[in-house]
C-alpha cells in the first residue's frame, strides 16, 4: 500500500493482458474519487498530474496528497508526471517522490527527442522511477500543449524500435489516431499500427493518449493489441469536476456547504473511472 512504480504495474499489466487506466488529476477530490474507484475495484491505478496542476497544487503538496489518499483507501497507486517538456520540472517530481514521469520532447526533432528522453531516463534511473516518452505527435490539446490537426503524426514501428532502444524507457506512448480532448469526429484507431509497433517491441507497454470519448470497443482492440496504459483526463476534468461542480454550488443540497459539492465530486469522479476500469480488464488485479 502507497507509492509504487508504473513499471511494477505495467509488467503485472503485460503478463496478465489487461491495461492499467491513468487519470488526470486537477484538484484533492478529483484525486479521491479515483483512489475510491480503484479500491472498489481491487485495480491498480495510475494518477497523472499535469504541468499546470503541478503549479497550482503544489510540488510537495501533490506527493503527499497522493501518499495519504493512498494509504487512507489503502491502495498501491502510481503517482506520474503527465507530458512534461520541462526537464528540470521532471527532476524535481523525481526528487520530491514521483514514481513515474513522461518527458514530452515529442514536437521536437527525433534526435532532440531522443536526446532529451537519455537525459532523464538517466537521472529517474537513480531512484528507481519509471519513464514513458512519446513518439509521433497526438493531436488536440493537453494542458498548455497544442497539436493541431497539420501536425499529427502517426508512430512509425522502425523509428518506436529504435527509439526504445536507444532511450531505454519504460512505456511507450503511441500516435495512432487518438485527440486529446473532445472529438470532432469520429476517432478512427490505427489497429494494425498498434500490432506491428507491439510485434517490434513486445516488452515495451504502448500507451494510449485521448481516451476521452473513444469507443469502449476501440479500448478493448487496442489492449488486445498491446496497449497497457490508456489515459483519460477532459472526461474527468469537465464532466467528472466541472460540471458537478457548477451542479452541485447550484443544488439547494448543498446548503452552502463546500464539503458537500467535494462528496458530490468525488462520488462522481470515482463512477466514471469504475466504468473505465471495468473496460481495461484491471479489476481485481490490485496487489
Ligand atoms: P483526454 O483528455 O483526451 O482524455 O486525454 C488525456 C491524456 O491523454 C493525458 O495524457
Amino acid at each position: 500500500m502507497g507509492l509504487v512504480t508504473m513499471k511494477y504495474e505495467m509488467m503485472k499489466a503485460i503478463k496478465g493482458g489487461y491495461a492499467v487506466p491513468a487519470f488526470n488529476f486537477f484538484s484533492y477530490d478529483n484525486l479521491v474519487g479515483i483512489a475510491k474507484a480503484a479500491a472498489e475495484k481491487k485495480s491498480p491505478v495510475i494518477a497523472m498530474a499535469t504541468m499546470s496542476g503541478f503549479k497550482v497544487m503544489g510540488e510537495h503538496g501533490v506527493v503527499k496528497m497522493a501518499e495519504g489518499v493512498a494509504a487512507d483507501y489503502g491502495i498501491n497507486l502510481v503517482l506520474h508526471m503527465d507530458h512534461c517538456t520541462d526537464i528540470d520540472m521532471i527532476k524535481r517530481c523525481v526528487d520530491n517522490g514521483f514514481t513515474s514521469v513522461m518527458i514530452d520532447s515529442s514536437k521536437k526533432e527525433y534526435n532532440e527527442n531522443v536526446e532529451d528522453t537519455c537525459r532523464v531516463v538517466e537521472y529517474a534511473a537513480k531512484y528507481g522511477v519509471t519513464v514513458e516518452s512519446e513518439l509521433g505527435h497526438v493531436g488536440g490539446k493537453e494542458d498548455d500543449i497544442v497539436v493541431d490537426d497539420m501536425s499529427v503524426l502517426f508512430t512509425d514501428p522502425e523509428y518506436a524500435l529504435d527509439f526504445v532502444k536507444t532511450t531505454g524507457i519504460d512505456c511507450l506512448a503511441v500516435a495512432v489516431g487518438t485527440v486529446h480532448g473532445f472529438y470532432k469526429a469520429k476517432p478512427k484507431l490505427d489497429f494494425p499500427r498498434i500490432s506491428a509497433i507491439n510485434k517490434l517491441l513486445p516488452n515495451t507497454p504502448l500507451v494510449l493518449h485521448g481516451g476521452t470519448g473513444v469507443p469502449y470497443d476501440d479500448f478493448r482492440e487496442a489492449i488486445r493489441r498491446g496497449v497497457r496504459k490508456i489515459n483519460v483526463g477532459t472526461e474527468l476534468k469537465v464532466h467528472g469536476v466541472f460540471d458537478t461542480c457548477v451542479a452541485g454550488f447550484n443544488s439547494p443540497d448543498a446548503k452552502q456547504d463546500p464539503r458537500a459539492v467535494s462528496k458530490m465530486v468525488i462520488n462522481k469522479v470515482a463512477s466514471i473511472c469504475s466504468e473505465i476500469i471495468d473496460v481495461m480488464g484491471s479489476e481485481g488485479k490490485a496487489g
